[in-house]
């Protein structure tokens, strides 16, 4: 009896090491910026800005809802652009303001109908024509 709940308690250890191991190796992702301002292409719009923290904490986005090419434990996360070219589609991917526009707009549209506030019209990612 006595070495079986040796036995179990030493099992129940281990159990809770790996755990911590494993939740470690989760909790691992690229470190972004808390605000950012999406400014690579803006010309004739204003910059956007981007509460990635929000996205990510409290309206609990996946990374990969944007971060689409994203797997968890890569690391580091690749800009946009490095595929989605400023100008024209390549390779099936659209354009970078037209990869932005769905990405962003698309969800936004899906919240909007699900009764939250989230910004689809362009004076609100845009706020300032130049
Ligand atoms: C949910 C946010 C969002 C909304 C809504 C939005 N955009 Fe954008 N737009 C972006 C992002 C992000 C970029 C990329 C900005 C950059 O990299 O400079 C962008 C880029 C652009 C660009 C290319 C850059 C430039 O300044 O020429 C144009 C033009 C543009 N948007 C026009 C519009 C128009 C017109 C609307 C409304 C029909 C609109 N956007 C609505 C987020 C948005
Ligand atoms: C709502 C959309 C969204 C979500 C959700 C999101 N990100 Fe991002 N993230 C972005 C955008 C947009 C950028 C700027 C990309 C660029 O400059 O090309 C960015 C940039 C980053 C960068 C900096 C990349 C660089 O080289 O500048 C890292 C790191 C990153 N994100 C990690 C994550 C991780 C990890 C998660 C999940 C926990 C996540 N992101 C969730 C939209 C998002
Ligand atoms: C490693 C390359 C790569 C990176 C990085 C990448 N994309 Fe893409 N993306 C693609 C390719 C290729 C396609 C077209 C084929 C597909 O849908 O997978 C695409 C398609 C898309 C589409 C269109 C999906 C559809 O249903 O039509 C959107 C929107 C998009 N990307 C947004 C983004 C945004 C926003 C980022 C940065 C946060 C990003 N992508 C980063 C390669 C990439
Ligand atoms: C997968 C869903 C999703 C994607 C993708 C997404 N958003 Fe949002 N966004 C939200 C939700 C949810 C809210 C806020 C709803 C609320 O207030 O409860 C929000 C709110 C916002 C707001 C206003 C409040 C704030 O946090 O500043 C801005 C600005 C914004 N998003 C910009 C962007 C931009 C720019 C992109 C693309 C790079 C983007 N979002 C992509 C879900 C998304």
């Amino acid at each position: 009896m006595k070495t079986l709940k040796f036995i179990g308690i030493g099992a129940v250890a281990i159990a809770g090491v790996l755990f911590l191991m494993s939740s470690r190796a989760q909790t691992a992702a690229p470190a972004a910026p808390d605000k950012m301002t999406i400014n690579e292409i803006q010309k004739t719009f204003s910059p956007v800005d981007l509460n990635h923290k929000d996205h990510v904490e409290k309206y609990k986005n996946k990374c990969v809802d944007c971060h689409h090419e994203y797997k968890d434990g890569d690391a580091t996360v690749k800009k946009c652009s490095a595929c989605h070219d400023p100008a024209v589609k390549k390779d099936k991917a659209p354009a970078l303001k037209d990869a932005y526009h769905k990405a962003c707009i698309d969800c936004h549209k899906k919240e909007v109908a699900a009764g939250k506030k989230a910004p689809t019209k362009c004076m609100e990612c845009h706020p300032k024509k130049k």
